[in-house]
């Protein structure tokens, strides 16, 4: 008797997403989910996952952060592996090594260049971009040697987006307050050693124009050591033209309360400058003295300069006004709007699809939306990739040896989960939930840990 011929079936494809931040961790969801013959490696430079959501969320957003429970589910050895601490293009594997061992790659690496204001003086120091002070706070290991001055009484955040509110709640709570987070240790002391009183929020436009969202903005009114204090000329007690949508109209609710409330005369205090443009940084001494706004008018939905100028007195100005993304190498970019040109997550030169390549995130929109934005996002991504799925190779090179070849160590899940488990335990010594472990070299050590060495202490 002779067996029935049966069809081989589908060969399984390697699936690269570069980038664990939450774009590229709800692509490996649903890819993985997809029921189709893939395998998924997410690589992600730094040894450990979530990108913004563990190195952007504020430290005490802690509710927040809980998403990551939602983001770690699809790593599971046989189809989903993390493989850390592995850099893709400049410094690390080039993309052309990559593409030899993967058939397709989502490059999901957000947009993590701070913007500059185009003004005098913000090359001094005590000029940060917010892109660069968050890390720092966060832990990230580029920025642990940042040192941001909190020596001066005044400090100013330039922007009217919830990135502004973070720096500026961060730096109005209290270090007691701020002991309850992740925050690493150096910067706990930073903070209990900070002689900030006066935060100055500058915004180029009206009340009715910020771009904070409604829960944000009654954060810093609800702060128990910072005072809320608007300077907006008269603009809200004459009456501003109501807006349209319903987060600018809770937003102006609000603005307008504040502005007629009294000072409790709280420690710090959170001041915000409505129709203020940053024209200059002044320095003493190569270091930020002072920070010189001119005062603008409304102008439709624009504002203009007046020429009048007011000068803040402080030693420390974050600019929180958005971000800029780097271009991957290997791959076309569009500057102008700083993200990978692409036709629903298929990067595309010129007009024709570059084959087996793909974005999601902010890489692809550009830097705004909150985090479950990207679930969206990542999911039209997922279905393009699909759709080519049949027609894409089965590359034959190894992966472990080509990202040895290239020098690269990766950290996998097990490890990555050590060094999660060691911030735990520090965090169960400073009695909060978690402190980041933010050296690279203490990164790896504790991933990379035995076992038993965590059980200690
Ligand atoms: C300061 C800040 C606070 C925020 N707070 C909130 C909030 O409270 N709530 C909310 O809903 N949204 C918040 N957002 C928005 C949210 O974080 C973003 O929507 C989201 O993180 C974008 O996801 P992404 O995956 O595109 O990029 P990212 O989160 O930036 O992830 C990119 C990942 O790529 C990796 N990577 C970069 N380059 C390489 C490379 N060459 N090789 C390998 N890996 C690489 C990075 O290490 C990172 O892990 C905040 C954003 C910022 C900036
Ligand atoms: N808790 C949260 O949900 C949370 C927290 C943080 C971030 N996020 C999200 O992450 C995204 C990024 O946030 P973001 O705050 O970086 O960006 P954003 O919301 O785009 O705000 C950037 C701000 O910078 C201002 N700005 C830009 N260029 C300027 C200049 N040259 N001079 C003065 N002001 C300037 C803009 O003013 P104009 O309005 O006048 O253009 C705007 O107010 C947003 O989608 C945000 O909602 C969410």
């Amino acid at each position: 008797m002779t067996s029935a011929p049966h069809s081989d079936p589908a060969p399984r494809r390697r699936i690269a997403v570069v980038g664990a931040g939450p774009s590229g961790l709800y692509a490996a969801a649903a890819l993985a989910a997809s029921g189709r013959p893939v395998d998924v490696d997410v690589i992600d430079r730094l040894p450990a996952p979530y990108g913004l959501v563990r190195y952007g969320v504020a430290p005490d957003h802690v509710k927040m952060k809980s998403v990551i429970r939602v983001l770690a589910k699809p790593f599971d050895p046989a189809t989903v592996r993390f493989l850390g601490n592995v850099r893709v293009g400049e410094g690390g594997v080039p993309l052309e090594a990559l593409r030899t061992c993967y058939s397709a790659i989502v490059h999901a690496t957000g947009t993590s260049v701070d913007r500059s204001l185009g003004v005098p003086g913000e090359d001094l120091e005590g000029s940060i971009g917010s892109g660069a002070f968050v890390s720092w706070y966060s832990g990230h290991p580029d920025f642990t040697k940042l040192d941001p001055p909190l020596d001066h009484p005044g400090m100013a955040v330039v922007g009217a987006g919830n990135v502004a509110l973070d720096v500026a709640r961060v730096l109005a709570k209290s270090a007691d307050e701020m002991a309850d987070t992740d925050i690493p240790d150096p910067v706990l002391d930073a903070l209990r050693a900070s002689k900030i009183r006066d935060i100055h929020i500058v915004i180029r436009r009206g009340p009715q124009h910020v771009k904070f969202t409604p829960a944000e903005l009654r954060q810093i009114g609800e702060l128990a050591n910072a005072d809320v204090v608007v300077h907006d000329d008269g603009l809200l007690a004459a009456g501003v033209p109501e807006p349209e949508e319903r987060r600018q109209q809770q937003n102006l609710a609000m603005l307008t309360e504040w502005a007629a409330r009294e000072s409790k005369d709280r420690p710090r205090c959170i001041h915000l400058h409505f129709l203020r443009s940053p024209v200059r940084l002044v320095g003493t001494d190569g270091r930020v003295s002072a920070l010189v706004v001119e005062r603008n008018v409304v102008d439709g939905d624009r504002v203009r300069g007046t020429g009048e100028e007011e000068v803040l007195d402080v030693g420390l100005v974050v600019r929180a006004i958005g971000y800029a993304a780097e271009p991957v190498p290997g791959l076309p970019f569009d500057a102008a709007t700083g993200t990978v040109p692409n036709a629903a997550g298929r990067v595309l030169d010129g007009d024709t699809p570059v084959p087996g390549a793909y974005v999601t995130g902010w890489i692809k929109r550009g830097p705004t939306g909150v985090i479950g934005t990207n679930k969206s996002c990542a999911h039209e991504t997922v279905a393009a990739v699909l759709e080519d799925l049949d027609s894409l190779p089965v590359p034959e090179a190894d992966v472990e040896a080509v990202l040895a070849q290239h020098g690269a160590e990766p950290v996998d899940w097990t490890s990555w989960l050590r060094l999660d488990a060691e911030e735990v335990r520090r965090g169960g010594l400073r009695g909060t939930q978690r402190v980041k472990v933010a050296e690279l070299d203490e990164m790896l050590a504790a991933a990379r840990a035995a076992d038993s060495a965590l059980s200690r202490g």
